[in-house]
């Protein structure tokens, strides 16, 4: 199964992309999550990427796409993958579809952007696994320590206010027109991102499901 997850920030598409995955046992591949790896380990793209990524810039195609196609060429994408955060440019859009033309769905969350400034003022995440919490929708068991590995639970660089908002700006200008290109594919799920968590992922789970058996 190979699938691909759009939305903007903070609309729960780590969230739900976690589930996914382990459910349709496929990789999930988060360009942000790779990248912020690289910041994280200070490597010589990390140290170039630092600040772009701080103020919610996106980072070039070439840079995203290289890492990405490092990842589908790996054993571990041999059952498939679901693919949050890439693309994010119609570039890259055109670039996947050569790099990956079978994709089987789309699936889009919704949820409109007073929302998603306000959830993000209550994101919380692993510095070591990535793990994504929330300070009232979903905390760790112990304040501050992550469930899945013990790591620190901290605030993303780029979940700032300010910040979010230009991220939601470049969203609707550079990424949103995307989900038209997968319509006329006839690719794409639409979900709305709000309510229970587990409710949305049987949503989805669902879509697909009946996506599968009309092809
Ligand atoms: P990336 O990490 O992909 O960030 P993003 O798209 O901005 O999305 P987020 O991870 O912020 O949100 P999400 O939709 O995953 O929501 P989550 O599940 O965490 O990218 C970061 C940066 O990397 C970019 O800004 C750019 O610089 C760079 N980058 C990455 N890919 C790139 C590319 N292809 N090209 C160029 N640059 C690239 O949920 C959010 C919060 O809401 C959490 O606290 C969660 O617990 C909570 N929540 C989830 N679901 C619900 C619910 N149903 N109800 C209530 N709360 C909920
Ligand atoms: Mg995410």
């Amino acid at each position: 199964m190979k699938l691909l997850i759009l939305g903007a920030p903070g609309a729960g598409k780590g969230t739900q992309a976690k589930v996914l995955a382990e459910k349709y046992n496929i990789l999930h591949i988060s360009t942000g999550d790779l990248l912020r790896a690289e910041v994280q380990e200070k490597t010589e793209l990390g140290l170039k990427i630092a600040d772009d990524m701080k103020m919610g810039k996106y980072i070039s195609d070439e840079i995203v796409t290289t890492l990405l196609k490092n990842k589908l060429n790996s054993k571990e994408c041999e059952n498939g993958f679901l693919l949050d955060g890439y693309p994010r440019t119609t570039a890259q859009a055109k670039t996947l579809s050569e790099i990956a033309p079978d994709i089987d769905a789309v699936i889009v969350i919704s949820v409109d952007d007073e929302i998603i400034l306000e959830r993000m003022s209550g994101r919380i995440v692993c510095a070591d696994c990535g793990q994504v919490y929330h300070k009232l929708n979903k905390p760790p068991k112990i304040a501050g320590v992550c469930d899945v590995c013990g790591g620190l639970v901290v605030q993303r660089t780029d979940d700032k206010y300010e910040v979010v908002k230009k991220r939601l700006d470049i969203y609707h200008n550079e990424t949103a027109p995307i989900i038209n290109y997968y319509k006329s594919q006839d690719l794409v799920i639409r979900v709305s991102g709000l309510g229970y968590i587990d409710d949305i992922t049987n949503k989805i789970v669902d879509a697909i499901s009946k996506k599968s058996a009309s092809k």
